[in-house]
């Protein structure tokens, strides 16, 4: 099955991609997750985004879309995959339709209150990407991930200012993309507001997985 999840910053879209990568085995490709790993590994790709993705604008799409075609074409992903933070604007959606078939779209739909609530409490281990939150799933150690043993940080776009940036840009280039997979009847809502448990139980009812 060949999965996008769309969502605002912070709605929860990398949670539950690592709960359906159990369920569905296949593959959680993250744009965020990529560039990250470019900027900590000091890549050519990682030095040239690294300030956009700090000040919560987008990569420019040639970019993203190159590297995502890139991704697709590997062996894992020939079975399917969980596309998360990609599309983002209409021609990058334009240019995934040229190159794959999407199965399904899950919208996941949270107020602006409770994404400023999730990204505040936030931190992710810098080692294997898992996200706590310092209210929901606090690491055990202070700062150490229970997975893995890796560090525990604050990621610098979930700053204030940034998150406000997000939010602007995600209404004015990405929910555009709720229409236009709407129009294709490919939009399956799924609310995004309770524990992460019960939204679990929410996807595998949209999708019927
Ligand atoms: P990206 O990494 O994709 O960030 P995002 O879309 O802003 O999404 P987030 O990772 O912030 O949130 P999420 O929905 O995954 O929430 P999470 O599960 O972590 O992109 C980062 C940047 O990369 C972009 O700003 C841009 O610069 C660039 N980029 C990426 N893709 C691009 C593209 N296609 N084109 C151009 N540029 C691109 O959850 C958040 C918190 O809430 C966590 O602490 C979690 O533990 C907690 N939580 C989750 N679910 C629940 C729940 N149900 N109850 C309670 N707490 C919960």
């Amino acid at each position: 099955m060949n999965l996008v999840f769309l969502g605002p910053p912070g709605a929860g879209k990398g949670t539950l991609a690592a709960k359906a990568v159990d369920i569905l085995g296949i593959p959680h490709i993250s744009t965020g997750n990529i560039f990250r790993a470019a900027i900590a590994a000091g890549s050519p790709l990682g030095v040239k985004v690294k300030s956009i993705l700090d000040s919560g604008k987008l990569v420019d799409d040639e970019t993203t879309i190159g590297l995502v075609k890139e991704r697709l074409a590997q062996a894992d992903a020939q079975k399917g995959y969980i596309l998360d933070g990609f599309p983002r604007t209409i021609p990058q959606a334009e240019a995934l339709a040229a190159f794959s078939s999407v199965d399904k779209v899950v919208n996941f739909d949270i107020p602006d209150s409770g994404v400023l609530e999730r990204l505040s409490g936030r931190r992710v281990c810098r080692s294997c990407g898992h996200n706590f939150h310092m209210v929901y799933d606090r690491p055990k150690k202070e700062n150490i991930c229970d997975y893995c043993g890796g560090e525990v940080y604050t990621r610098d776009d979930d700053r204030e200012d940034a998150v406000r940036k997000r939010l602007e840009v995600y209404r004015a280039q990405t929910a555009p993309l709720i229409g236009y997979y709407r129009s294709k009847g490919l939009l399956l809502d799924v609310d995004a507001r309770p524990a992460v448990e019960q939204v679990v139980e929410n996807f595998r009812k949209a999708v019927q997985v």
